[in-house]
């Protein structure tokens, strides 16, 4: 039996990590980034799902599916969708287990139009500007949430 079961979902955009604006999102890539948490929950025994999309639809699909498959917690970056998407947030607020927003740039260091996140109304945790470390805070935080 796994102690977790986590599904980390990558908005638009975020598959060009690594070489997309790397003086904002850094040098990794979204496989070094999945790698590192995959790692991670192993070592815990947690399960763990990654997924990117650029299509809004398919991220939703995705969270209708953690509803029903045992998955405990729900770590997402919505990208660009953050600042647009009521149909996300309404897939979140039907899902029932931890949900934590996270943000590789600090938004609210940028334009004013990334200051506002809806998917902050849902989110349990929201971590920003720590690079993609803060993929690992996030999953680390649930992990030993977890254990205690
Ligand atoms: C982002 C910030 C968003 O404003 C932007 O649209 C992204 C990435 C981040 O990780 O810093 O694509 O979510």
């Amino acid at each position: 039996m796994s102690q977790g079961k986590v599904t980390v979902l990558h908005g638009p955009n975020l598959n060009l990590l690594g070489t997309r604006q790397p003086e904002i999102y850094g040098y990794e890539t979204l496989e070094d980034v999945n790698n590192t948490l995959r790692e991670i929950a192993v070592l815990s025994g947690w399960e763990i799902n990654c997924f990117q999309s650029n299509h809004e639809g398919a991220l939703i699909d995705a969270i209708h599916t953690a509803r029903v498959d045992g998955t405990s917690a729900i770590i997402i970056n919505p990208a660009a969708y953050t600042h647009t998407s009521v149909a996300i947030l309404d897939a979140l607020n039907a899902f029932e287990g931890k949900v934590i927003e996270v943000h590789i740039s600090n938004v609210h260091k940028r334009e004013s139009f990334r200051h506002h996140s809806y998917v902050s109304l849902r989110a349990d945790g929201v971590i920003a500007g720590l690079g993609t470390y803060g993929y690992q805070a996030a999953l680390n935080s649930l992990i030993s949430e977890s254990a205690t």
